[in-house]
């Protein structure tokens, strides 16, 4: 489905509030395995798997992980068990479906994810087990974000733009290192904007990420200024979300993309691009899909 190219739209509203051309790429609409860029990535490893049909796989991430839900979509596609390690998620937690329909899962605190990684994999009852990087972090989807990158910059070649300031939401950084290396030659600049790390974490994953895809050292923006940690949202993170949502008519995650319009806010409002870019775009790389967090 790599062929899937998603729509460029100009934000109207957006553009009148911001007084400069805003656009929205579309990665929400990728029609498979729950849609979304992990959804673009995870169809990615669904071509890399198909060479060797493992017995089982699974992956780790946390209660609000697209990418656990895309995996566990893969795992149903190629009938095969599914196993997950969730963090920042308690027994007493409604776990959403794609969860609870799990063979095995491993529910832990942040700081023991590593050891419930390791138990996870060495009790596997296949020799062939596959554990996919939390977060879709490999090369086939840092791939398809390069060449989502490459569309881009011809996208933004026949709206006119000369120079887009790109902001997309961050947490492995297999996404960003594609965009970045994608519109590599381009006058474009991607900003990541921090779904779960701290900067010098968050710039470790995009720099890794950029390694695989081999090339020049690439300058990396990583944006942790609005950045409240991993599953929580400030006053003006939910305040920013729901201004946007109903401004674009889509509900947006205020984990993942809303970050991107808070970063895009402030931003604006400080009006320092104004003269270096002629258009903001903002990758919504999903909509609100994954149950949110309900304790019992
Ligand atoms: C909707 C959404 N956007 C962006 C990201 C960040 O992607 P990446 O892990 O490739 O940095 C994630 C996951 O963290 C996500 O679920």
């Amino acid at each position: 489905m790599s062929e899937f190219v998603a729509p460029l739209e100009v934000s109207a509203e957006l553009s009148d509030s911001l007084g400069k051309l805003v656009l929205i790429k579309r990665e929400d609409l990728f029609p498979l395995f729950g849609g979304g860029s992990k959804g673009r990535k995870t169809a990615a490893l669904h071509g890399e798997l198909m060479r060797a049909l493992p017995g089982a796989i699974g992956s780790v991430g946390g209660l609000q992980s697209n990418h656990l839900r895309s995996s566990a979509e893969l795992a149903k596609l190629l009938s095969i068990p599914f196993d997950a390690v969730v963090h920042n998620a308690s027994p007493r937690t409604v776990l959403p479906a794609h969860l609870r329909s799990c063979r095995r899962l491993l529910i832990c605190n942040a700081a023991d994810v590593s050891s419930a990684i390791r138990d996870l994999i060495s009790t596997a009852p296949e020799r062939d087990f596959v554990f996919v990087p939390g977060g879709g972090h490999h090369l086939p989807g840092a791939l398809a974000y390069s060449e989502v990158g490459r569309e881009l910059a011809k996208q933004l070649t026949s709206f006119g733009v000369h120079r887009a300031r790109v902001l997309v939401p961050s947490g492995t950084g297999a996404t960003q290192a594609g965009l970045i290396h994608g519109l590599a030659d381009t006058p474009h600049h991607v900003t990541g904007v921090s779904v779960g790390r701290q900067r010098p974490q968050g710039v470790r994953g995009v720099r890794e990420a950029l390694s695989w895809l081999g090339g020049p050292r690439h300058s990396i923006c990583f944006d942790t200024e609005g950045f409240t940690g991993y599953g929580i949202y400030s006053d003006e993170l939910r305040r920013v979300t729901a201004l946007y949502s109903s401004a674009l008519g889509l509900a947006l995650d205020p984990q993942y993309v809303g970050r991107a319009f808070l970063a895009l806010d402030r931003i604006a409002s400080r009006g320092a691009s104004h003269n270096v870019f002629d258009a903001y775009v903002v990758v919504m790389t999903d909509v609100l899909r994954t149950e949110p967090e309900v304790p019992l």
